[in-house]
Parts: C-alpha cells; sequence; structure tokens
C-alpha cells in the first residue's frame, strides 16, 4: 500500500486528465471521476494514475453517454474496486468512427515506427511490473505469482509483434509469360474489433492488440466486464509511449453479446473480429461477421485430455497435471479437463496428485502464503458444483475437496475425483475450475479415442518416455496444440489456437498475418 499523502500526490497528475481539481483532492481513498469511481486503496498500487476508470475514445477518458456505470468486484474478497461506464451503441459507434480515421494516418506509418512504438510501450509496462501484476490478481483474483507471471507473458507479446512488424515480407512470384512481373505486398486490413475475456485480464488483450497494431491496424476494444482495469491501465500505457489518438480505443460494457458485440462485429468500418472466450459467444459473433465476410479469430472453449503412460515419468506428470489443471485455479481455456491414467499406475498417480493438492493454500492472490485464489463469481463456482454432483451420481469418488469454500469470495476445494465415467458432464462439458476428474484406461487405441470424442480440439497433453509414441499420439490427438512431458505451452511465439469447434486461425507466432491483407500485384512490361 502506498502512503495516502503520496496517493494524493500521485492522484494530482491523474487527476488534471480527469477533469478533477486539485484542490479537491483530499487525503482519501475513493476517488470519484466524473460519474465514475474507483476504490484507490483497495489497488494498492505504486502509481495510482495507471487506475483509470472511463471509457477511451480517440485518445479521450470518457464517461457513458447515459450515465450508467458497472461495478467491479475483488472476487477474492466481495470488496467493491470501482465502477466503469456502461457504454451502448452510441459510444461503441464513436470508437469505431475514431479508429477508422486514425487508420488513415496509422497505416502509413512505417514497420519501424511501429516497430519503436510498441517496444516503447512494452518497456512501459516493464517499468510497472509490480502494479500491473498486483492490478492482474486484484480484480481477476489469481495469485500474485500468476498475476506477475501472466503481466510477463503480457508484455511478451508487445515485444515479440514488435520484432514481426518488421518482417511482414511480400513476395516476388516468376511470372508465366516473359510480359509480366508479379509482386505480393500485405496491407494492413483496417480497424479491428477486440474482445476479451477476464481469465486473463491482460495477456488476452495484447495478444491480440500487439498484432494489430504492429500490422497498422487500429481497434476498438471490449474488455470483460469483470476485469476492465488492466485494458484501462494498457490504455494509459500505450497513450504514454506515444501511440496516437484514435488508434486503441476502449469501450467498457456488461451489454448482451447481441448489443454493442453484434456492433462491433457487423458495422461495415471494421474488417476484422478477434475474440476469445465460449464457444457459444463465438458462433454467436462469427453468425454477426459472417454478413459482412469479416476476417475473423476464435480462440473459444477446450476441453482439454490430459493423458498419463504407463512408461511416463510419474513425479513429472503429477507436476504437468497440477500447472496443467490449476492455473488460474482451472480457468483457463487449456487447462487439463479429464486426466486418463493407465491402469497399471492409476493408483500411484492419483495418490500422489492427491498429495500434492492437499498442500495447497487456497485465498486472497495477495497473501504472499496463497497457491490458489478464487474463481471469478458465484456462477462459475456453481458450475464446478454441479460437475462434482454429476460425477458422483454417476460412481465417481471424492479424493480430495468436493464442495465449495465459506467466506466472502468465490472459492471452490481444489478437488480430485476419481473413477469418473466417460458419460460424465466433465468429460463433455469444459469445466473452467479446480476440478481434477481422473478415469483410467487400458490402450493406447483407447484412450486416443476417448480424447478425441469431443467436439473441441484447443490443447491436448501426455506424458511418456517412448519416442515412438509421442510421435504417434501428438499425431493423433485432434487438438491445435499438444503438450508432451509438459503441462504448460503458452508462450508469445508459438501459434496459439484450435481445431473443431476450439476456434479459427492462429494468434501468437506469425498471427500477425491474420491482420494483413494479401495484395497481387501484375506488372505488365
Ligand atoms: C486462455 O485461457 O484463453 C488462454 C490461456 C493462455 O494463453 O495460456
Amino acid at each position: 500500500m502506498i502512503p495516502t499523502s503520496l496517493s494524493t500526490a500521485r492522484l494530482a497528475l491523474h487527476s488534471s486528465r480527469s477533469r478533477l481539481s486539485s484542490t479537491r483532492l483530499k487525503p482519501f481513498t475513493f476517488l470519484r471521476m466524473a460519474s465514475t469511481s474507483v476504490n484507490i486503496s483497495a489497488f494498492g498500487l505504486k502509481d495510482a494514475s495507471l487506475i483509470r476508470s472511463q471509457g477511451f475514445i480517440d485518445g479521450k477518458w470518457v464517461d457513458a453517454k447515459e450515465g450508467g456505470k458497472i461495478q467491479v468486484t475483488n472476487p477474492a474478497t466481495g470488496e467493491e474496486l470501482g465502477h466503469v461506464p456502461e457504454m451502448g451503441l452510441e459510444e461503441t459507434r464513436e470508437a469505431i468512427a475514431a479508429a477508422s480515421n486514425a487508420f488513415v494516418t496509422w497505416s502509413k506509418t512505417t514497420a519501424k515506427e511501429r516497430h519503436d512504438l510498441l517496444i516503447k510501450f512494452y518497456q512501459l509496462m516493464r517499468a510497472h511490473d509490480d502494479d500491473l501484476s498486483r492490478l492482474i490478481t486484484v480484480e481477476n483474483g489469481k495469485p500474485l505469482s500468476e498475476g506477475k507471471g501472466e503481466h510477463v507473458y503480457s508484455a511478451s507479446f508487445l515485444e515479440w509483434f514488435a520484432g514481426e512488424a518488421v518482417r511482414t515480407y511480400g513476395e516476388v512470384i516468376p511470372a508465366a509469360q516473359s510480359n509480366l512481373r508479379n509482386v505480393v505486398i500485405k496491407q494492413p486490413i483496417g480497424v479491428v474489433s477486440i474482445l476479451t475475456p477476464w481469465n486473463f485480464p491482460s495477456a488476452m488483450i495484447t495478444r491480440k492488440l500487439g498484432a494489430a497494431l504492429a500490422a497498422g491496424c487500429t481497434a476498438v476494444i471490449k474488455p470483460p466486464a469483470e476485469t476492465p482495469f488492466s485494458c484501462l491501465a494498457l490504455a494509459e500505457l500505450a497513450t504514454r509511449a506515444g501511440i496516437p489518438p484514435g488508434v486503441i480505443n476502449v469501450v467498457t460494457t456488461s451489454a448482451n453479446i447481441a448489443d454493442v458485440g453484434k456492433e462491433l462485429c457487423e458495422h461495415p468500418d471494421v474488417k476484422k473480429v478477434s475474440f476469445t472466450g465460449s464457444t457459444a459467444v463465438a458462433k454467436m459473433l462469427y453468425g454477426y461477421a459472417s454478413k459482412t465476410l469479416k476476417k475473423v479469430s476464435i480462440e473459444a472453449g477446450g476441453n482439454a485430455p490430459f493423458i498419463v503412460f504407463d512408461d511416463a515419468d510419474i513425479d513429472a506428470a503429477v507436476a504437468g497435471a497440477i500447472s496443467c489443471k490449476f492455473r488460474a485455479s482451472g480457468q483457463t481455456c487449456v487447462c487439463a479437463n479429464r486426466i486418463y491414467v493407465q491402469s497399471s499406475v492409476y493408483a500411484e498417480f492419483a495418490s500422489r496428485l492427491a498429495e500434492k493438492v492437499a498442500q495447497f493454500k487456497v485465498g486472497n492472490g495477495l497473501d504472499g502464503a496463497t497457491t490458489h485464489g478464487p474463481l471469478i463469481h458465484d456462477r462459475a463456482v456453481q458450475k464446478v458444483e454441479k460437475h462434482v454432483e454429476d460425477a458422483l451420481s454417476k460412481g465417481a469418488q471424492i479424493l480430495h475437496g468436493g464442495k465449495r469454500l465459506s467466506g466472502s469470495g468465490s472459492f471452490f476445494a481444489p478437488t480430485i475425483l476419481s473413477d469418473v465415467p466417460a458419460d460424465a458432464l466433465v468429460n463433455h462439458e469444459e469445466t473452467f475450475g479446480p476440478l481434477a476428474s481422473l478415469t483410467k484406461f487400458e490402450t493406447e487405441e483407447e484412450v486416443i479415442k476417448l480424447a478425441n470424442d469431443t467436439p473441441f480440439g484447443l490443447a491436448g497433453y501426455f506424458y511418456s518416455k517412448d519416442v515412438s509414441r509421442v510421435w504417434r499420439v501428438a499425431e493423433a490427438l485432434q487438438v491445435g496444440m499438444v503438450g508432451t512431458n509438459t503441462g504448460l505451452i503458452s508462450q508469445a511465439v508459438i501459434p496459439f489456437g484450435g481445431v473443431k469447434e476450439s476456434g479459427l486461425g492462429r494468434e501468437g507466432g506469425h498471427g500477425i498475418e491474420e491482420y494483413m491483407n494479401t495484395k497481387f500485384i501484375a506488372f505488365g512490361l
């Protein structure tokens, strides 16, 4: 926490941009800015001016036209963090207009200029490592160690795409006729709508925004209503880095997806939509975007299998299962959802996993001892409850946990269920919570069939020391990403994305391509 006097001094800097006169700055911790407000002390940042509580359109911090507000709370404590504007169609259209105007000049900047601005933006993120990590933890609930991990991951997308900006090479293609020369160039696609989830309040934004800006596109971001403050802090830092007005716009809303989300997909001036979230919402947005045949990137739900073969290093498999299943308390799209263990090592794996999970410390992510935080809200807790009850009713047994935890936050005990039958809900739907579901299998053929028996195909994991099996299984899993002998695969440099109903396109890696049009030019001689 910062001393009140220091926080007041820092807020004075902030207030010049938020129409709050310095004479009104008293040593209080609940700061009202126009119609929105933030509970500054609940964040405990060194630089409180990173906390913005208004939308951001055309380089200006703005409130909702109709004055509506969304309340944001800390999921670990239920404490009110503040409010952000409840924006609607009018603000969304203004943001799209601002991004369209800015595109005229931003798209003509050189790749080197965009590279340099992205590096500056990256450096500013890294200069605020502690504050931005803490901000993630306060609004999302993940432990501070994971908040730090996400923050560094988030910044790495800006650094990576700065490098990609200067490598958007075209092609010269030998012509079929002697009087022709063929050239291919890459051009930024235009205004991009970015819709992101609450489970990674920062990294899911930079993964899309970094690529869009590097390509020469401008953006309208709709951050999640649960965790808008990390996104607004990024807009603040982008401004400090010198990214011009209108290039990045943020519309805060909790509106139904069929309202603001629809506009972001249907508006004719938007040329590309990038979404991370549930498959159900992805299908709606894809439908809206199809009306104008927009380019779409979707990273949707997963139902990742995690397979332990009898030739695996069991200690490594247990460690992998813990990070893969329980990262963010099970709230990642790439989390293991179904753990299949070969019968001869099943008992050993299950008991070692239960031993490790029993050592977890569940609590407020800001507490240094906490290893696992809350779920985002009570609906999330209810879903885990439903999956546990369903599995138990079908014959599964509890090895550890199994119930919600009392207290003010939305906590569910890290849980292990054994002997979960194939028809249990958890084997067919993403739980998005701290539930490790164990099922026994006999043969490689059987487990591949089980693993692929899902409409989803984001990530899949397995542990084996047999190199032939490693190749066979990696090729057989119907997913976009495979972890063999590792439970953590996420990095800025990889093509992140899924197959089947888990998504379209790839982010990270060479994902800048998704934000560019390919143009062929024939030169007649
Ligand atoms: C997600 O859960 O959507 C992303 C997870 C990651 O990037 O690791």
